[in-house]
C-alpha cells in the first residue's frame, strides 16, 4: 500500500476500575481522529488497550480475592465492550500481559542495557501506588501526599536498576525545540520544557519487593517498573519485536500520534522520548494532551458518586450525541465540565435545530416540489458559487485544525457551513420559486445544491457521528457504507444523477426537554425503607430550638469539652459539648446560631453544668455544629 501510514494511540488504561467518561473521552477522540484520517485516504492504525501490571493492579486484585491474572482477565473485556458500545473501531487492543508485549519489553530493556544506559543502585524514597510513580522529596505535598492525586505516599527502599535519563536531557530539549508540534497544546510544551530545564534525574526502572510485572533478564529477582513496561506498548503493537517491515512502515516512516490526558504528559513527553533515544528509535511525531473533565462543576470521584458512566449517557441520549458533545463542548487541551444541561443544549441547538432541520427541510421540499427523484439542474448563480467556495474553505480549515487535534474548532467550521446552508434556504426562498412555473430550473438547482451539501456534510460529520452520518446518506437514498467514504468521493457539485431516488425523511435527532431530563436525573425512591420508625408524637417529645452562642470556652482539665453560654430566646443557659478537637478556634463560634435540644435533663460534665445538647453532623470523622442562617430568630422551635 502506498498510502501514508497514520498511527494513533490512547493511553493503555489501568484495570483497577471500570472505564469512565475520562477514558471514554480519550478513546473517542482517538477514534474520531482515526476515522477522519481515513476520510483523507490515510492508512490508519488505531491502538488502545490495558495496562495490567504493577503494584496498583496487584493490590486491587488481592482486595478482590483474585490473582492479578484472574482480575485482569475479568477487567480487560470490560474495556473492549465499552469501546464497542461507543462505536470505537480500534484496529488492535493490547494487553501488557500478552506474550508479544513481554517480548517487546525484553527487547527494549536489552537494547538500552547494552547501550550502557542501565546501572544498578538503590532507590530510597517515596512512591505513589495510585500514579505508579516515584515522588522526589521536594514535590511531596503536605505531610506525605502525592502532588498529582493527593493520595498517601509509601516509603520504598530497595535495590533497583536505573535508566540514565539525565544523559538525554540536552538531546530531548533540542528535539522539542526543533519540532514545535511535538508536544501539543503549547501550554503543555512550555511546562515540559521548564521541567526538563530543572534537570533530569535518572529513573528507577525495576522493583523487587513485589511480583506482578515483567521479569528482567539481566536482573534476577527484579521486575520492570510498570511505566517502562507500559510505554513500550506503543512499539509492541506495530511489530517492534515481531515484524520489521511493519515496524518500519508504521513507526519509523509513518506518522505517530499519542493522545493522553494532562495527568501523564511527563511520562509521554520526557521518559518515553528518552527511552526511544536510548533505544535508537524515532520519537513520536506528536504527543497531544487534553484536559480534565469535571461533573456538574465538581471533581469526579467514587465517594461523591458523581462519576459519569458513559453507558448511562448513551442510553439517555444515544451514542452519537454523546460523542459529539465530548468533542464539541471543550477545546481539546482545556478542562471541561460535563453537565446534563450542557449535553441537552448541544443536542437541541446543534443537532436537532441546525443539522436535523437542514436535512428535514431539504428532503421535505424536494419531495413536495419534485417527488422522489433527483431532477437535472441549471446554471449555478453567484449565491451558489459562494456557498461552494465556503465548502472548499471549510475543508481546508477542518484539515488545518484536525492536524493539531483541535476537534471543537473543526466542528465549529463544519457548523458554520451547516448554518450557511440553512441561511441559503431562507435567502433563496424555494417556496416562492415553486409558485412560478418559469422558475422550475432555478428551483431544481437550489434543491440540488442542498442535497449535495448534505451528502458532503455527512462525510464531514461521520468521524464524530458515524451512525447519524449513515442515516443522512440513507435518507438521501445513498446506500453505500459511509465508513468507507473518502472526502474526495464527494467532490464537485453534480453528485447524484437525475433519476436517483431519495429515501424517506425522518428526524435523526429528536429534541429533548431540559426540565424533564433534569428531574429524571434525581428520581424519588418510592421503595425507600424506613429503619426504626417513630411516630410524630415520639418526635415532638424532643424540643429543638435555634440558640445563639454568646460565649465559648474550654472546660478545664479536658481536651474534649467546650462550654457555651447560649441564648435560647427565653433564658441564658450553659451547654457543654464534646467538640473541642474540631474547633481549635472556638472563639469564632461566638455570635453563631446553632440547633440545641433544650429539654434534656441537666447533667454535670467535668464539673460543669450542661443544660442541653448542641446538634452536630459528622462527615469523614469531621464533626460540625449544625449552623442556622443568621436571619432565623433566636428561640425558633424546630418542628
Ligand atoms: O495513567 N478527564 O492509566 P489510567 C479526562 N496506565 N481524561 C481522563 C480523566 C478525566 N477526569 N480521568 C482519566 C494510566 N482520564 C496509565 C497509562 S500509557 C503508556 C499508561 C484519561 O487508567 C486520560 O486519558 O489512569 C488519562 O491520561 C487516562 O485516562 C489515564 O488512565
Ligand atoms: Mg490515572
Amino acid at each position: 500500500m502506498d498510502n501514508k501510514s497514520f498511527y494513533i494511540t490512547t493511553p493503555i488504561y489501568y484495570v483497577n476500575g471500570d472505564p469512565h467518561v475520562g477514558s471514554a473521552y480519550t478513546t473517542v477522540a482517538a477514534d474520531v481522529m482515526a476515522r477522519y484520517k481515513k476520510t483523507r485516504g490515510y492508512d490508519v492504525y488505531f491502538l488502545t488497550g490495558t495496562d495490567e501490571h504493577g503494584q496498583k493492579v496487584e493490590e486491587t486484585a488481592k482486595m478482590k480475592g483474585m490473582t492479578p491474572q484472574e482480575w485482569t482477565d475479568l477487567m480487560a473485556p470490560r474495556f473492549m465492550e465499552m469501546w464497542k458500545a461507543l462505536n470505537v473501531k480500534n484496529d488492535d487492543f493490547i494487553r501488557t500481559t500478552q506474550e508479544r508485549h513481554k517480548k517487546a519489553v525484553k527487547k527494549i530493556l536489552k537494547t538500552v542495557y547494552e547501550k550502557g544506559d542501565i546501572y544498578k543502585g538503590e532507590y530510597e524514597g517515596k512512591y505513589c501506588v495510585s500514579c505508579e510513580t516515584f515522588v522526589p522529596e521536594n514535590q511531596i505535598v503536605g505531610e506525605n501526599c502525592c502532588p498529582d492525586c493527593g493520595k498517601e505516599l509509601r516509603m520504598v527502599k530497595e535495590e533497583s536498576y536505573f535508566f540514565r535519563m539525565s544523559k538525554y536531557q540536552d538531546a530531548l530539549l533540542k528535539h522539542i525545540d526543533e519540532h514545535p508540534d511535538f508536544i501539543l497544546p503549547r501550554s503543555r510544551r512550555n511546562e515540559v520544557i521548564s521541567f526538563i530545564k530543572q534537570g533530569l534525574q535518572d529513573l528507577s526502572i525495576s522493583r523487587n519487593t513485589f511480583e506482578w510485572g515483567i521479569p528482567i533478564e539481566f536482573a534476577p529477582g527484579h521486575i520492570t517498573y510498570v511505566w517502562f513496561d507500559a510505554l513500550t506498548n506503543y512499539l509492541t503493537a506495530v511489530g517492534y519485536e515481531s515484524n520489521p517491515e511493519e515496524f518500519e512502515r508504521r513507526w519509523t516512516n509513518g506518522e505517530v500520534v499519542h493522545l493522553l490526558g494532562k495527568d501523564i504528559v511527563r511520562f509521554h513527553a520526557i521518559i518515553w522520548p528518552c527511552m526511544l533515544l536510548s533505544a535508537g528509535e524515532k520519537l513520536p511525531d506528536k504527543v497531544v494532551a487534553h484536559g480534565w473533565w469535571t461533573s456538574e462543576g465538581e471533581k469526579m470521584s467514587k465517594s461523591k458518586g458523581n462519576v459519569i458512566a458513559p453507558l448511562d449517557e448513551v442510553k439517555k441520549y444515544g451514542v452519537d450525541p454523546f460523542r459529539y458533545y465530548l468533542l464539541r463542548e471543550v477545546t481539546f487541551g482545556n478542562d471541561g465540565d460535563y453537565s446534563t444541561k450542557g449535553i441537552i443544549n448541544r443536542i437541541n441547538s446543534d443537532l436537532a435545530n441546525d443539522l436535523g432541520n437542514l436535512l428535514n427541510r431539504t428532503l421535505g421540499m424536494y419531495k413536495k416540489y419534485f417527488g422522489e427523484e433527483i431532477v437535472a439542474n441549471g446554471q449555478f448563480e453567484e449565491i451558489d458559487l459562494d456557498a461552494q467556495k465556503l465548502y472548499d474553505e471549510t475543508l481546508n480549515s477542518v484539515d488545518d485544525t484536525m492536524s493539531r487535534l483541535e476537534f471543537s474548532r473543526a466542528l465549529e467550521y463544519i457548523w458554520k457551513f451547516i448554518s450557511r446552508m440553512n441561511k441559503y434556504i431562507d435567502e433563496t426562498g424555494p417556496w416562492l420559486l415553486a409558485k412560478d412555473e418559469t422558475k422550475k430550473e432555478r428551483l431544481a438547482t437550489i434543491m440540488n445544491m442542498l442535497v449535495y451539501s448534505l451528502e458532503k456534510i455527512a462525510v464531514l460529520v461521520a468521524p464524530y457521528m458515524p451512525e447519524s452520518a449513515q442515516k443522512i446518506w440513507n435518507q438521501l437514498g445513498i446506500e453505500k457504507d459511509i465508513e468507507k467514504a473518502l472526502l474526495s468521493d464527494v467532490e464537485g457539485w453534480d453528485l447524484l444523477e437525475p433519476g436517483h431516488k431519495l429515501g424517506n425523511p425522518t428526524p435523526i435527532f429528536p429534541r429533548i426537554e431540559v426540565e424533564k431530563e433534569v428531574k429524571e436525573k434525581n428520581p424519588i425512591n418510592k421503595d425507600l425503607k424506613i429503619e426504626n420508625p417513630i411516630t410524630i408524637d415520639d418526635f415532638s417529645k424532643v424540643e429543638i430550638k435555634v440558640v445563639e452562642i454568646l460565649e465559648a470556652d474550654k472546660v478545664a482539665d479536658s481536651d474534649r469539652l467546650l462550654k457555651f453560654k447560649v441564648n435560647d430566646g427565653k433564658n441564658i443557659r450553659q451547654i457543654v459539648s464534646g467538640i473541642a478537637k474540631y474547633y481549635p478556634e472556638y472563639q469564632e463560634l461566638v455570635g453563631k446560631k446553632v440547633l440545641g435540644v433544650v429539654n434534656l435533663e441537666p447533667v454535670v460534665l467535668k464539673g460543669e453544668l450542661s443544660q442541653g445538647m448542641l446538634l452536630t453532623t459528622e462527615e469523614k470523622k469531621r464533626v460540625k455544629l449544625v449552623e442556622v442562617d443568621s436571619i432565623v430568630k433566636t428561640g425558633s422551635k424546630i418542628k
